[in-house]
Order: C-alpha cells, then sequence, then structure tokens
C-alpha cells in the first residue's frame, strides 16, 4: 500500500511519517519512505538515517528533469515518464536509498540554492515515481509531502492507494481538511485523518470540528517528540495513537488485498 502523508505546515508530517515508519518496521514490514519535500531536511534524522542523494540527480539533475517534463507538456495527451516500466525498491540505485533495517529512505530531490526555481519537476518525478513503483505484499510506502496542498495538483497522489492528513489543532488544519476532503474525492482516493499534538480537550474539539468518521488516530501533543525533533534524535520510541494508526493500515492492506 502507498500512502500520501499531508497537512499544513508544522502539523507533524514528517513525525507521523518517521513514527508510523519505525512502527511497520518492527511488525515486520519493509517501509519504502519518499521524502517528498523539496525544501525541509529533517525527515531523515526523524528517522535516524542519512539523507541520501537526490534521486532526481539519477535522471540528469532538476534542469534536466524540467526539460523532459516540458518535452512532454508539448505533445499532446503525452504523459512525463522516466520509467519505461513497473519499478520495485530493489531497482533503485543504492546510491539514492538510506537503509536502515527494513526501512529505505528515498529523497525525490531538495531545494538548495537561492533562485533555484519551483519545485514542479520534483513533483513530477515523484508522480510518475508512485504511479510505477509496485509494491509486494509485506511492503508499504509512505510519502512525506511538503506543507498544503501544492502536491495534489501535481499528480504525487495518482500512484497512491490512500491519503491521511494530519490535523493539529488549529483553525488552518480544520479549514484545509475541508478543501482536502474535496480534493481527495475528485481524485477518487481514500482519506482518513490522524489528529495530532492533541490533549483531551484539544482532541475532543477536534473530533467535533472535522467528519469524525475518517479519525483513525489520535496522538498526544508529546515531549519526547518535540524534544527529539529539537536534538536531532530519532523518533524510535513507542507513542500512543501510532499502534492505532498501524494496526489501522494492516487491517486495510489485509481487506484490500
Ligand atoms: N505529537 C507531537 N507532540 C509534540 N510535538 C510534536 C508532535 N508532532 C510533531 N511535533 C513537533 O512539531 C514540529 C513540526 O513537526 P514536523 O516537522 O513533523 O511537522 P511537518 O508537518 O513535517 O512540518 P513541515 O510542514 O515543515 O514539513 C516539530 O517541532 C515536532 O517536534
Ligand atoms: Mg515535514
Amino acid at each position: 500500500m502507498k500512502i500520501l502523508i499531508c497537512g499544513k505546515g508544522g502539523c507533524g508530517k514528517s513525525s507521523v511519517t518517521a513514527l508510523l515508519a519505525i512502527e511497520l518496521e518492527k511488525r515486520g514490514y519493509k517501509v519504502i519512505v519518499v521524502d517528498n519535500d523539496e525544501s525541509n531536511f529533517g525527515l531523515h534524522i526523524q528517522l535516524g538515517m542519512e539523507l541520501p542523494k537526490d534521486f532526481a540527480i539519477h535522471f540528469g539533475g532538476k534542469r534536466m528533469v524540467a526539460e523532459k517534463l516540458l518535452e512532454s507538456m508539448k505533445g499532446e495527451g503525452e504523459r512525463f515518464s522516466v520509467f519505461g516500466e513497473g519499478i520495485r525498491a530493489s531497482d533503485i540505485p543504492e546510491d539514492y536509498m538510506s537503509k536502515k533495517g527494513g526501512i529505505n529512505l528515498l529523497a525525490i530531490g531538495k531545494i538548495r540554492d537561492f533562485g533555484e526555481g519551483c519545485a514542479c519537476p520534483f513533483n513530477a518525478l515523484s508522480a510518475d515515481f508512485l504511479r510505477m513503483l509496485e509494491l509486494n505484499k509485506d511492503e508499504f510506502a509512505l510519502v512525506d509531502t511538503d506543507a498544503g496542498v501544492e502536491h495534489f495538483g501535481r499528480g504525487v497522489e495518482a500512484g497512491c492507494d490512500l491519503i491521511l492528513m494530519v490535523i493539529d489543532p488549529s483553525q488552518e488544519s480544520i479549514r484545509l481538511a475541508e478543501k482536502v476532503t474535496k480534493i481527495s474525492e475528485s481524485a477518487g482516493k481514500p482519506l482518513y485523518y490522524v489528529l495530532n499534538k492533541t490533549d483531551d480537550e484539544t482532541a475532543r474539539f477536534l473530533l467535533d470540528s472535522v467528519d469524525g468518521n475518517k479519525v483513525v488516530s489520535v496522538i498526544p501533543a508529546d515531549k519526547k517528540v518535540f524534544r527529539n525533533c529539537l536534538v536531532g534524535e530519532a523518533l524510535d520510541f513507542e507513542l500512543k495513537g501510532i499502534g492505532e494508526l498501524a494496526d489501522f493500515l494492516e487491517r486495510k492492506t489485509s481487506r484490500d488485498r
């Protein structure tokens, strides 16, 4: 199952991705974590892994990917694709994968320099990769995205089976949930919510404010998450709500098989 993790800036997308990847790996799954955030450099630290080389470099770098993307836009009905056929995690050259136990980390591309331009080529590459990625039954792909909804318009969600939206206790998240619900409906993708950084009161408020049927996990505001993200240590510990999220995804995959 390929899972897209989205939400507003700072809601905890990368933290939830890391905690979930580590939990699924403990349960015996292989996890491919796709870092699809071109701006932030934190996910690999939350996973306790090295940042791999940008996958875009394998295709000639961002400029070359951009040229191929422009070329494909000229042709009618032609879809940008650099993968001729299905790709498996084992086909990805080692240089572009960080490995730790059963977790593989792939970073599509990072913006490093001032004036480098937009992230469209990275999103196009990501969309193509996720469409073509073939998983075994014991594999999950978790896609950590940049803040907001920009990546949706680029089709990154098209290759995913399910969208998880992380919602923190804020009006921005509540409002964004409405938008993401509409997007997921038009994309034909199932959407579920993860409430993050909650206490009893904020969890109750959020449950009253969004569609409660979509909530599959409630994660507390936790000092250790905050502290480890501050000092740069991995989120390799158990946290309330993460087990429930992994249970939910396990049930989903066995039902969809
Ligand atoms: N459950 C939690 N309890 C306490 N702090 C949390 C929790 N989840 C995330 N945080 C904190 O919130 C901050 C943002 O987290 P994170 O980087 O995971 O968010 P993000 O949505 O990936 O952000 P961005 O939009 O910048 O990519 C970090 O300081 C992190 O420690
Ligand atoms: Mg992030």
